[in-house]
């Protein structure tokens, strides 16, 4: 450790010093940390620095073509942490390398926002076993060449944690860990400039509790209480307890909610610089304690925030950054059949720091952000609000569009805020009722697939998709959920599906794509990508390096390419030579020249 100390203490030091400098006590506090972090260094099996030596000798081990994501829950997955250590061989089978299981840590009693409001960071869920049940999990994975990826929820903790327990008692170092305000003065102020998460069923940006005698800051539910960064007590425990989880064998976090975790009056308290810097000094702390472990930011923010995520070559941030605008971006393309905005999203996406990837994706948990479009649907004179606000409609299966969605925090059809479904009721699999509808929807199941394995990223399926399953409606009879329409896209894992995989059309053509994404080194998260503007608008074209092309139609009609020289399908091995012609909502991926 001591050669990383040398060159990543002084960073952490100049950033803590940067947030924390002027509090009293500072450089005790700052002795007490980084004596925390060299006793969590001497903690760290033997197992997982033997890993941190290996991949700090290789930092982009994780930008392979061979990477391969999975998100489920773990109760829909496998019932609980064993279950799902049941199901590695299926993950093996599909060649899946990072596992993110959703929320397991110990979770708020009652509602929880499907585990989102944490009560102990140190002990799993019961519901879903033990902390010895996941010592065994993080071992099978690793055997097994599966990265565990976990949540872990840094702005918020549970109204039912310990330190919101005590500050309802009274203690007044666990309510500094808080941001309370005893009238509305400050919190009316705020107000005016930030922005609502979940403007239906949880709105305003602060929560009345009378046992703290005032408001509480909570961004999200009223029971997930934003934790106050300012005070170094914070940061010190938040980065405590990421190390021991580190040390219980989970190689990935992803950062939940990174963009707001600093407030500031006057502004929507989102992606301010202060929170840029927390992210980088815990950074610093995993490259000297764990650097073994990579960081994930979950901020759904505007493409242009997106990229401070990862940092710079000079001031590391995350590994990797959800792409959410790409995500977004693909499905405005389909509603639209045109890939406009999404060739923006790509103009306004930079080259990025080494050892750093964007996590490509074509659903997960939350719902379709639209809001995240704004700068890309305004470009050329368009309306943003109505362009979006068409797209959520569509997705609702409004003006006879395939689509069997619902949206999400909006009861107003002129606005857009998100879209809600599972993929395969999205791309019309749901609502088909002839054989060519059916081709068609899985054709743009596809498509979308195709562009988060080609784009040059970290992709990561999202359970059930391979499947196709479709929407779970079971959340409008449980009351605590009928309001939260992204319950649409939690089911259960379909085993009788899964036991008849190899007649299913979707998992037999994914498999057919991520086995070919494999053999192609042009398709690493970072081989160069070219976007190529000589396609016709319903076209995407993508080169990725000189010999690579990934050609996508989001339109309902056939479109051309026309190619210089002879390239191979890589799927089905034809030679093509002066045009490529492709279906609707086909895709194609091709190699230069002709196949050995
Ligand atoms: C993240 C999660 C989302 C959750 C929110 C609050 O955005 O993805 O599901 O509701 O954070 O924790």
């Amino acid at each position: 450790m001591s050669q990383r100390l040398a060159v990543h203490e002084p960073v952490l030091r100049r950033l803590l010093a940067g947030l924390y400098g002027e509090h009293a006590h500072f450089d005790a506090w700052l002795g007490e940390l980084m004596a925390s972090l060299e006793a969590l260094h001497s903690a760290r099996p033997a197992e997982l620095r033997a890993l941190d030596e290996q991949r700090a000798a290789q930092p982009d081990w994780f930008l392979s073509q061979r990477m391969l994501g999975y998100c489920a829950y773990v109760q829909n997955f496998g019932g609980d942490l064993n279950g799902v250590a049941a199901r590695i061989p299926y993950l093996q089978e599909m060649g899946v390398s990072y596992l993110h299981l959703l929320p397991f840590l110990r979770a708020r009693a009652g509602e929880n926002d499907g585990g989102f409001a944490v009560s102990s960071f140190d002990d799993v869920e019961p519901a879903l076993g033990t902390n010895a049940d996941l010592d065994a999990l993080t071992t099978q994975l690793r055997a097994a060449g599966i990265s565990l990826c976990s949540d872990f929820i840094l702005n918020h903790v549970a109204d039912d944690h310990a330190w919101a327990l005590a500050a309802k008692a009274g203690d007044a170092a666990a309510r500094a860990m808080f941001l309370v305000y005893p009238d509305r003065e400050m919190p009316d102020r705020y107000e005016r400039t930030l922005g609502q998460v979940f403007p239906q069923v949880a709105p305003g940006n602060f929560v009345q509790v009378d046992a703290m005698g005032g408001w509480v800051w909570s961004t999200f539910y009223p029971y997930q209480w934003d934790l106050n960064y300012a005070n170094p007590a914070v940061f010190a425990e938040m980065a405590v307890a990421l190390l021991r989880l580190a040390n219980r064998g989970i190689e990935v976090f992803r950062l939940d909610s990174t963009a707001f975790l600093w407030k500031r009056e006057g502004t929507n308290s989102m992606n301010q610089p202060e929170a840029h810097q927390i992210l980088q000094a815990l950074r610093a702390i995993v490259d000297i304690v764990a650097p073994g472990v990579l960081l994930k930011a979950e901020a759904i923010v505007p493409t242009c925030e997106l990229p401070a995520y990862l940092g710079s070559d000079e001031a590391r941030e995350c590994h990797i950054a959800y792409h959410s605008s790409l995500m977004a971006a693909g499905w405005l393309a389909l509603s639209e059949q045109s890939t406009s905005a999404m060739r923006e999203v790509i103009r306004n996406t930079p080259a990025l720091p080494q050892a750093a990837t964007w996590l490509s994706y074509v659903r997960c948990h939350d719902d379709i952000g639209w809001n995240v479009l704004r700068a890309e649907a305004a470009a050329g004179g368009h309306d943003a609000n109505a362009r979006l606000a068409r797209a959520a409609r569509f997705y609702t299966g409004a003006e006879d569009s395939y689509a069997a969605g619902a949206s999400f925090q909006s009861s107003d059809p002129n606005a857009a805020h998100g879209s809600n479904g599972m993929a395969a009721s999205l791309v019309g699999l749901q609502t088909a009722r002839s054989d060519e509808e059916r081709e068609q929807a899985m054709r743009r199941m596809l498509l979308l697939h195709g562009l988060a394995l080609s784009f040059g990223a970290l992709p990561v399926l999202y359970m059930g998709d391979e499947l196709a399953m479709e929407n779970d409606y079971s959340y409008l009879h449980r009351p605590q959920h009928a309001m939260d329409s992204r319950w649409l896209q939690r089911p259960r894992f379909d085993d009788e599906r899964w036991q008849h995989r190899s007649e299913g059309c979707m998992y037999q053509s994914l498999q057919s794509l991520l086995a070919a994404r494999r053999r192609h080194e042009a398709l690493a998260a970072n081989a160069p990508r070219t976007l190529l503007d000589d396609a016709p608008d319903g076209m995407l074209a993508l080169a990725r390096g000189e010999r690579f092309l990934a050609l996508m139609n989001f339109s309902g009609q056939p479109q051309s390419y026309a190619l210089q020289g002879r390239w191979t399908d890589c799927l089905d091995g034809r030679i093509l030579d002066g045009a490529a012609t492709l279906a609707p909502y086909a895709m194609q991926w091709l190699e230069r020249g002709a196949a050995a």
